[in-house]
């Protein structure tokens, strides 16, 4: 298959790349498009024609979106109608990654691919307006819902947490939010495994298990770096943010095919393993 890969250079987007064996890949930045530029997109679709067009690009910055709502949602939403309709123009498939910050946390179980948004942010709003774009403008669509995504060279919460440990002995973190850590690794290869299945709707794709708060996934990360910087867990009015979050947004899937990724510890065990190749061991 022919896939046109948007946000390349970012977390899921390079891991798209690493993890690819079997799929022809044309893979473009930021810099290479801006996904927003209905015909900057109309015109790379149609040059390179592909197969399946795989949106990884987003605007990301959970807080800036409250601020700036317009470039929010011409990342999140425009972008992906822009894609979207290419894409159904030349025939093509897309593939659009989402959030699960679509839910507002009310459930307190873990949310399913047909439970109700309710977004409580700009950033969740947008997204969810790119969700509803994709699925009325191309019919051959994915919409893979994902959560707190990790990786070595991304700015990324883990990573924070490990420089961090380089400067303190002990870390302060929110226990009373709760979600589902996923590697961008898994994500990546659970994406190209269903993109294999034909089977076209919406999915969530995040790290398995009942989910974790951001103290759960601290303590499991400083384990797995064998650290004995103490974790305190705090309550989330301990650092206000401008964008108000779910608290509880753990994804399960009950979709078909059930696509599973590896439970969300092994993730942190696997991303410790990288950390440490990468910047070196702090237990040493
Ligand atoms: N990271 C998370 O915790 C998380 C959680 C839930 C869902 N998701 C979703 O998962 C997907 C992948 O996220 P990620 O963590 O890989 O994100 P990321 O590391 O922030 O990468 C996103 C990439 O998209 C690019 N981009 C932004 N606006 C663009 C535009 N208008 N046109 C073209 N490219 C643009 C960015 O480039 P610049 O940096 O140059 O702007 C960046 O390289 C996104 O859909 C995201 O919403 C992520």
């Amino acid at each position: 298959m022919k896939i046109l890969l948007l946000g390349a250079a970012g977390q899921l987007g390079r891991q798209i790349q690493a993890s690819n064996r079997s799929h022809t890949l044309v893979a473009l930045t930021h810099k290479d498009l801006d996904i927003a530029d209905l015909e900057g997109v109309r015109g790379a679709v149609g040059a390179h024609r592909p197969d399946l067009v795989l949106n990884a690009a987003a605007f990301n910055d959970v807080d800036r979106a409250e601020a700036d709502a317009d470039a929010a949602f011409r990342g999140n939403a425009l972008g992906p109608r822009n894609l979207a309709l290419a894409a159904a123009e030349c025939g093509a498939a897309i593939l659009h990654v989402s959030t699960d910050y679509v839910f507002d946390g009310h459930k307190g179980a873990p949310y399913h691919e047909y439970d109700q948004p309710g977004p409580l942010s700009s950033y969740g709003r947008s997204k969810l307006a790119g969700e509803l774009a994709v699925k009325e403008l191309n019919p051959r669509h994915y919409i893979v819902r994902t959560a707190w995504v990790y990786e070595p060279k991304g700015n990324n919460f883990p990573k924070t947490l490990y420089f961090l440990a380089l400067k303190h002995k002990e870390v302060r973190v929110v226990s009373d939010v709760k979600g589902s850590p996923t590697s961008a690794a898994h994500l990546a290869r659970a994406i190209l495994n269903l993109i294999d299945t034909g089977a076209f709707g919406a999915y969530h794709l995040a790290g398995a298990g009942e989910g974790a708060s951001w103290f759960d996934l601290a303590t499991c990360f400083f384990r797995e770096l064998h650290l004995d910087t103490a974790v305190l867990p705090v309550p989330s009015t301990e650092f206000p943010r401008p964008a108000p979050r779910p608290r509880y947004s753990v994804l399960r899937t009950i979709q078909a095919p059930q696509i599973l990724l590896p439970p969300w510890q092994e993730g942190v065990a696997e991303f410790a393993r990288d950390i440490k190749a990468q910047f070196g061991d702090l237990a040493q």
